[in-house]
């Protein structure tokens, strides 16, 4: 099927896409965002390099089940628990991560208005103009600072992604945008609070796996711990059944903690189905990602998970990664070895050459992971 961009009868009218390549071409803009397409007058349909062709079979999607509910943790109870309450929630922890490699995490440590202001300020960022943002943008190293960006990773993807994101190493150094004003105070402080919040959750994770309470995060050097914030925009698409926001992958790192602004779109596969994830404000949507699956020799599973767009409101979600530094050989945990009955399961490689798998490939789902996989 050929899309077009703009039906015929506007095409005296409308601006044309090359006339929008041209001032890219004469200004210091370097891509089109999403943002800029959206908002172009008269968008009734997407340009075809926007279409998305799905495999049906992938395409069971559903809510979530009553029988088997989307996990949820409740943080308080490891610090302040009974030492039974304490034990179950470990344990919960421990077969969500098996089960699901996602669970929400309620009454964690982070104040409900540090979120929304998070929130506000990259929503602020994004409305910038777009000379202002792409100072920030660029075919760049995956240890670039800030990093602002469209699509999945747009120099490999054949079919765009309706997305507009900014990157933002924010751990072992901290790195912001300088604009909007008040970005760089509420990003330091959040990130300080979900840095906390990250890692006192791999000590519940690390006891869930018969692991001494600080293994993770010794292992993994968090106090050098890579800390990377990853903001996504998906503005109203007018043809969302034919669009992406985020195809099937699953995140490198040990824990995403992902919040949003209230309008839904992140889906997870669970046992074949995609399950829309229905969000509870003030929740943590929290999703194991690669280096977790590493550690725990694939006992814990990354989630594979995707964002769909809409064509009614304009969604915002911020993804906090919390991993390993840079140079730390992430393998599976010695003491869940036994060569003659559970045999290591991955090969160890830096975080650092991890990552820059992950940029280099024209890999989706799984397959970064299924590379060190044995
Ligand atoms: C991500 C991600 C999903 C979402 O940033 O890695 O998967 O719902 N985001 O935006
Ligand atoms: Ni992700």
């Amino acid at each position: 099927m050929i899309i077009t961009f703009f039906t015929s009868s506007m095409a005296s009218t409308a601006p044309d896409v090359s006339q929008d390549q041209e001032s890219i071409k004469n200004s210091s803009i370097k891509f089109r965002s999403v943002k800029t397409l959206a908002e172009s007058p008269e968008l009734t349909s997407i340009p075809s390099s926007y279409t998305f062709t799905t495999n049906p079979d992938d395409e069971l999607v559903t809510d979530p089940d009553d029988d088997d509910p989307i996990p949820v943790i409740d943080y308080s109870l490891l610090f302040s628990g009974t030492p039974d309450q304490r034990a179950k929630t470990i344990h919960d922890i421990g077969r969500a991560c098996e089960q699901w490699g996602f669970f929400m995490l309620i009454n964690h440590c982070v104040p409900k208005s540090l979120m929304e202001k998070m929130v506000d300020q990259v929503f602020a960022f994004f409305n910038l103009k777009e000379e202002e943002k792409q100072e920030y943008a660029g075919n760049k190293n995956v240890t670039d600072p800030i990093r602002y960006g469209t699509s999945f990773n747009a120099s490999m993807d054949k079919v765009k992604f309706w997305r507009d994101f900014i990157k933002i190493i924010v751990h072992p150094k901290f790195h912001s945008p300088d604009k909007p004003p008040g970005f760089r105070d509420t990003c330091a402080e959040y990130c300080r609070k979900t840095r906390k919040l990250g890692r006192e959750l791999l000590k519940g994770i690390s006891e869930s796996l018969g692991l001494e309470a600080d293994y993770i995060d010794r292992t993994m050097n968090l106090d050098h711990g890579l800390q990377m914030i990853a903001a996504n925009l998906y503005l109203p698409c007018p043809q969302p059944e034919l669009a992406m926001g985020m195809p099937p992958h699953s995140d490198h790192g040990l824990l995403n903690l992902l919040i949003q602004n209230g309008v839904c779109g992140l889906q997870v596969l669970h046992h074949n189905r995609w399950i829309n994830v229905t969000s509870t404000p003030n929740c943590f949507l929290v999703l194991v990602s690669d280096h977790l699956e590493i550690v725990s020799n694939g006992k814990y599973k990354s989630v594979l998970h995707r964002a769909v767009v809409s064509n009614k409101a304009t969604r915002i979600s911020v993804a906090t990664v919390i991993a390993p530094s840079m140079d730390t050989v992430v393998e599976p945990a010695s003491e869940l070895i036994d060569n003659e009955t559970n045999p290591a399961a991955y090969v160890g490689m830096t975080h650092k050459d991890y990552m820059e798998l992950q940029r280099t490939n024209h890999l989706y789902g799984k397959s970064v992971l299924n590379q060190v996989r044995i």
